[in-house]
This record gives structure tokens, sequence and C-alpha cells, in this order.
């Protein structure tokens, strides 16, 4: 069934299969069901042995996936031309608070090109829940920048308490969190579960949704104008206005930029995409098998961006702009920053260099399947969309 994807080594099995005990006995101590949101959550980030918690290699040619960070410079040089304006527009105290801050790529290349654009924040703070990336994260900066710049950096359990000026960066978080599956069936909402078959396999189950999701699940069919079919499963973050709240409440003055791969609303929900938008990635393949080797592999969900949208603006920011990832980086300077970094290497740089900008901005790579959407809060960030902006198809 999986003869595509490489067999992981016994111990990395071993581990999987304990998590899977784990997962098995927190269903039966539940009256037989999970909810998926559950599960997600779990062998993502259940301490010491979920995906993002336990030791191994996710990023990079060694791990299981390539965010647009760790392909290169470009992207995060890119982006910190976007940010540096906010950053010097909201003055000497200004923050940073990068979210998710994976293998510390992102923060390394930003704080570098912020540093040469005269721009540096007074504090640059990674919200890591994996205390694993944290400390790769935390070796990788200090080995790396000028330990006056290192010094501005630290890492929070939690977003900040107090009221901040300044950023907020996310890539590729929003579909790493733990998200709630629907499914419609003669009319009624229900909650996908996970549940146990008779071999102790995990097996989709149903339950009826919470007032919070059917609630979430009817605003989507009065936005589309339509009900969803009988059948018809997707996912859907109810909480996402929760969470930003939590994540830039205390945001006085400043800007948010949120990349991840995603749609519209009307595109997530298409008709004929029937079974969502979840996927698993293993070794550089994707494939749909959620449930297969619990704890060694991504699980991910595509974001609304509609959604994001509504829970931005409803936390009182302005929409800045919302575009392809390769309008964002064409209209932040990428070209320029390729020429730059063309004249500090050699030929085989070069044609590396080629080849990330190509995966950051060609259509068919990560081009137009990646999106941006930027917020403003007392701040002018309309520069940084200036290129391709699409939020009239919100
Ligand atoms: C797919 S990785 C992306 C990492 C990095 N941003 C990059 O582009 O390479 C998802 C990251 O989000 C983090 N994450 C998950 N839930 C989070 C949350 N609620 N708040 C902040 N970070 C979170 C994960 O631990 C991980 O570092």
């Amino acid at each position: 069934m999986h003869s595509d994807l490489p067999l992981p080594e016994s111990d990395a099995l071993a581990h999987s299969e304990q998590l899977a005990a784990h997962l098995r006995a927190e269903i039966l101590a539940q009256g037989g069901a999970m909810p998926f949101s559950r599960f997600m959550e779990l062998v993502l980030y259940a301490p010491g042995w979920g995906y993002y918690s336990a030791g191994a290699s996710k990023f990079g040619a060694a791990g299981d996936f390539v965010t647009a960070p760790e392909m290169g410079t470009l992207f995060a040089a890119a982006t910190a031309n976007a940010l540096a304006p906010v950053v010097r527009e909201v003055g000497p105290q200004a923050r940073v608070l990068e979210l998710g801050g994976g293998s510390g790529a992102f923060a390394e290349v930003a704080l570098g090109r912020l540093a040469e654009l005269d721009a540096l924040p007074a504090r640059y703070a990674i919200l890591e829940p994996s205390a694993d990336l944290r400390q790769r994260q935390r070796q990788r900066l200090q080995d790396a920048l000028d330990p006056a710049v290192f010094a501005r950096v630290e890492w929070l359990d939690r977003p900040f308490e107090d009221e901040w000026d300044g950023a907020l960066f996310a890539n590729e978080v929003i579909d790493a969190l733990p998200t709630p599956r629907f499914l419609v069936d003669e009319g009624e909402v229900y909650e996908e579960t996970v549940e146990l078959d008779g071999e102790g396999r995990f097996v989709r189950g149903a339950q009826p949704a919470d007032m919070l999701l059917s609630a979430a699940v009817r605003h989507v069919e009065r936005y589309l104008e339509r009900p969803f079919a009988d059948g018809y499963r997707s996912e859907l973050l109810p909480q996402l206005p929760y969470w930003i709240q939590a994540v830039a409440g205390g945001l006085r003055r400043g800007a948010m930029l949120f990349v991840d791969y995603g749609y519209t609303r009307a595109e997530f929900y298409q008709d004929d995409r029937r079974d969502g938008t979840l996927r698993a990635f293993y070794r550089h393949r994707v494939h749909n098998d959620v449930y297969l080797w619990p704890g060694l592999q991504d699980i991910t969900a595509s974001v609304d961006f509609t959604a994001l949208a509504e829970a931005g603006t409803g936390a009182g920011f302005d929409l800045a702009g919302y575009c392809h990832q390769a309008g964002f980086l064409l209209g932040n300077g990428i070209a320029g920053l390729l020429e730059e970094a063309d004249e500090r290497t050699d030929e085989v740089g070069r044609v590396r260099l080629r080849e990330q900008f190509k995966r950051l901005t060609l259509p068919t790579e990560m081009g137009e399947r990646f999106q941006v959407m930027g917020f403003s809060r007392d701040v002018d960030l309309s520069a940084a969309f200036a290129m391709g902006d699409l939020t009239w198809r919100l």
C-alpha cells in the first residue's frame, strides 16, 4: 500500500509504535473515539513523542520537507525587506515575533538583512512550542550571529503578555495547527473522530459536532451561499480568531505577515474537493494516509485565507494585502537580492541561486501555491503588497 515510501529504521518504528499505543489508550479512555484535531495534536506535538517534539531532523534534504527559508537566503531577505519599514516606523522599541521558527534559518537571514537595512529590532522573539526545535534554533543562531545581534534574540513560552510594537511573522505555521475535520451528512454537521477497528488500527469515525464547529461550518455555507453536499468532508479551524487574538492581541502598533499554502474560501471548499486538504509528508513524499507511522511524518492542512482575513480584521487589524508568494517576493526585491548574491558567489552558487529563485517564484512550484497575507495596525504596510494584490478574491 505504501510501497513508494521508504521504510523507517527499526528504532523509529518502535518509537512510533509507543506513540500509537498511547493514542490507542487515550481513544479507549475517551469511550472509543478521539476528535481528529486531538489526534493531530498528539502526533505532532506530544512532548517527547510528537513529530515536532522529538529529535528527528525534519527540515531540508535529510528531512521530510523543505520550506522556503530552508532553500537559501532569498525568501527571508525579501521578507525582511518588507518588514524593515515597519520596524523603523514604530521606532527603537520595536520587537519582531516569529512564530514557529523551524530550524532557525529564517531568523538567521532576516536578522542579517534587517541589520543591513538599519532596521534591527530591539528584541527578536521566537515562539516555538517544540523544545527540540528551540534548542536547534538557539545553537544555530548563537553560531551564526554577531554576539550583539544574538543578544536581542529570545524564546517565548507564550505570546508577549504586555503591549508591544513591531512585526509578527509566521511561515507555514497555520498549516501545522491541529485542525478539526467536519463531515456533513443528511444536512447535519459531524466532527470527524479517530477510532479503532477490531485489530487496533486507526479508522475514521464521526460524532455530532459541538456548537463551535457547527456554527463555523454554517458560517462557511452562508459565505458560499450554498449548503455542503451530503458526504462532504473538510477541515476548518474554528479557533483561528482566538489564536490570532492570543498571538497578536497585544500588538499595539505594527504589522503581521503570514505565509502558507492555501486558498480563498471559495477555492478551499470547492464542490469537488470532497475530502479536504489534509496531507502527510514523509521523506519528501506526499500522501494521504495520516494514520501511518504516528510521530514520524508531518501532517498539514491548507489555509482558508478568507478565514484568516476575518480573524485578523476581527482582532482589530487592517487587511494590508493578500497575494501569491511570487508577487510578494518580486514586489519586495527578490530580483535585486538575487543579483547581489550572484556577485558574492561562484558558478555553482549562481546555478543554485537560480534554482532557488525558480522554486520560490514559478507558479508550478511555490510561486502560486503559497500565499502571503499582511495585516497592519497604525502603520503602512501597503508597499509590501504593491505587486499582485489579490484581496478582491477573498
Ligand atoms: C512546518 S514548520 C515551519 C517552520 C518554519 N517557519 C519554516 O518555514 O521553516 C511549523 C512550525 O510551527 C511550529 N508551531 C506549531 N504550532 C505552533 C503554535 N501554536 N505557535 C507557534 N509555532 C507553532 C512548529 O513547532 C514548527 O516550528
